[in-house]
């Protein structure tokens, strides 16, 4: 009865203030427990792009979020590609007002539970104030509340600016099909801002809109042993170990320093500026945290200098090894291969394409039977964060999270964002709403509940903010 009184009197004042003074977050509070449940919905596709033991997934989860974007009037359509399809939607406010185009991915990172997850990691699991699954920072848990925060719109102050959506289904492989139907596609995608919500922030509290992300280059280094595998002491000395082989190749890719050794590698990496520096000199971020939070030793205990690496150094690392017996005890044999997945993460002016013809030509040097094959190529991302658009966006984040974002350039890639600036001209506004660790491709990838509500408030304001702008 005591809980019965206290809801009524908190539903009266918001009667008295709140609906008329701020009807956006008064419909987000309403309907916090609607928006999870839709959410819990949409994270329940097991939409691994990856596998492709997924893909009725894949196809199941198009139909949930297509309906998810009919529910807020949006035609949609299948934009086919030569991989998984992505998801086409337009509404239209007025005519003559902007048009955002909203991009993001609804595929996301393989996951099982024995990875290490304490749940499912298919459906919602709550502990304290964040929300632990598979997608529910990257990137389903953004793009969702972009259509909640247009939903949010429409029932109370109106949704004046139009809307397409291009929410992708291979993000998560290097988006290899994408470039080609943006291209045959431009004059359907035509816009004035594109929006992504597929970024972090860097530090707890602190809002943050990343101007530039990295390119990649990911391939695989390959050397073949004997046809099968042998017996170690039969034929070891007689043959070559495959693994040794691809050791001695690795182990010449960078130096103990960290410096990559791909030759002319660093030839077109822009120099980063002084006020680049001085921008991340300012950043209140704590380097000691950092290395308990990671539990290992980092490069280096100075934080401009981590910082400058993690934004705008290009990398180079390798992510898994294999061939060879890896399983219980012992096994005494010479294996057949050894393959190990490397990747560059690249700045500008570095080329993806002139990444690898080196890579290739150094590999060859050092094995001439090596073979090296292309993964996925992405390039680096810059735009100026002085544009009106990001400008804004930087506005109504402080408005909302009540504080000024940081701008800094991000180690992450999200390949087509090159390719729509490019191919549409038109400035894309990494309006990242993930907290710092969301552990995106982890088994504890989270989403604050804060960051999730306050998110919707601060799209929807974004948005309603550009109908006001010419
Ligand atoms: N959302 C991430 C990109 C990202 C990561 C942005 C960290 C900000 C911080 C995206 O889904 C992603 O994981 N991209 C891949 C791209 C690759 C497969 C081409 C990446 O960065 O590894
Ligand atoms: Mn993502
Ligand atoms: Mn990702």
């Amino acid at each position: 009865m005591k809980q019965h009184c206290k809801s009524a009197h908190r539903q009266m004042l918001r009667c008295d203030y709140s609906v008329k003074m701020n009807p956006i977050n008064d419909y987000i509070t309403q309907n916090k427990e609607k928006f999870f449940n839709e959410l819990n919905g949409f994270i329940k596709f097991k939409s691994i792009s990856a596998d492709s033991c997924y893909a009725e997934e894949m196809i199941n989860c198009q139909k949930y979020l297509m309906n998810l974007l009919k529910n807020i009037n949006a035609k949609t359509s299948i934009l086919a590609t030569k991989g998984i399809n992505a998801v086409y939607g337009e509404i239209r406010a007025h005519k003559n007002s902007k048009t955002v185009l909203v991009y993001g991915h609804y595929d996301v990172q393989p996951a099982q539970k024995d990875d290490g997850w304490e749940k499912d990691p298919f459906s919602i699991h709550k502990k304290d104030d964040k929300w632990f699954a598979r997608g529910i920072a990257d990137d389903k848990g953004p793009v969702f509340a972009i259509i909640k925060a247009i939903e949010t719109l429409q029932n109370t102050i109106g949704l004046k600016v139009n809307i397409k959506f291009l929410i992708e289904g291979e993000e998560e492989c290097g988006s290899k099909n994408l470039d080609n139907c943006i291209k045959r596609n431009k004059a359907r995608l035509k816009n004035d801002v594109v929006l992504v919500c597929d970024t972090e922030w860097l530090t707890k509290e602190l809002p943050c809109i990343p101007y530039g992300l990295k390119g990649l280059m990911y391939a695989y280094i390959r050397v073949n042993g004997p046809s099968t595998d042998l017996h170690s002491g039969t034929y070891g000395g007689i043959v070559k170990n495959p693994h040794l082989e691809l050791a001695r190749i690795l182990t010449q890719l960078k130096d103990e320093n960290e410096k990559v050794l791909i030759p002319k590698f660093y030839d077109k990496v822009k120099q980063v500026t002084n006020e680049e520096k001085q921008l991340l000199n300012e950043i209140p971020f704590d380097v000691k945290h950092l290395k308990k939070e990671l539990g290992t030793e980092l490069t280096s205990d100075d934080k401009v200098e981590l910082l400058t690496k993690k934004g705008c150094l290009p990398t180079l690392d390798v992510h898994g090894i294999t061939g060879g017996y890896t399983g219980a005890g012992a096994k005494t044999i010479i294996p057949s291969y050894a393959e190990a997945k490397i990747s560059t993460r690249l700045v500008p002016d570095q080329n993806p394409e002139e990444v690898f013809n080196e890579l290739v030509k150094k590999v060859k040097s050092i094995n001439s039977s090596a073979i090296i094959i292309k993964d996925s190529f992405a390039e680096p991302f810059l735009i100026d964060p002085k544009n009106a658009y990001i400008q804004k966006a930087a506005q109504v984040m402080n408005d909302v999270f009540g504080k000024k974002p940081v701008f800094v350039r991000e180690g992450g890639s999200i390949p087509v964002t090159v390719t729509l600036n490019k191919e549409l001209n038109t400035p894309i506004v990494l309006f990242g709403i993930n907290n710092a660790d969301c552990s995106i491709h982890s088994p504890k990838e989270n989403l604050d509940e804060k960051h999730f509500h306050l998110g919707i408030e601060a799209i929807a304001k974004y948005l309603d903010s550009l109908s006001k702008c010419n």
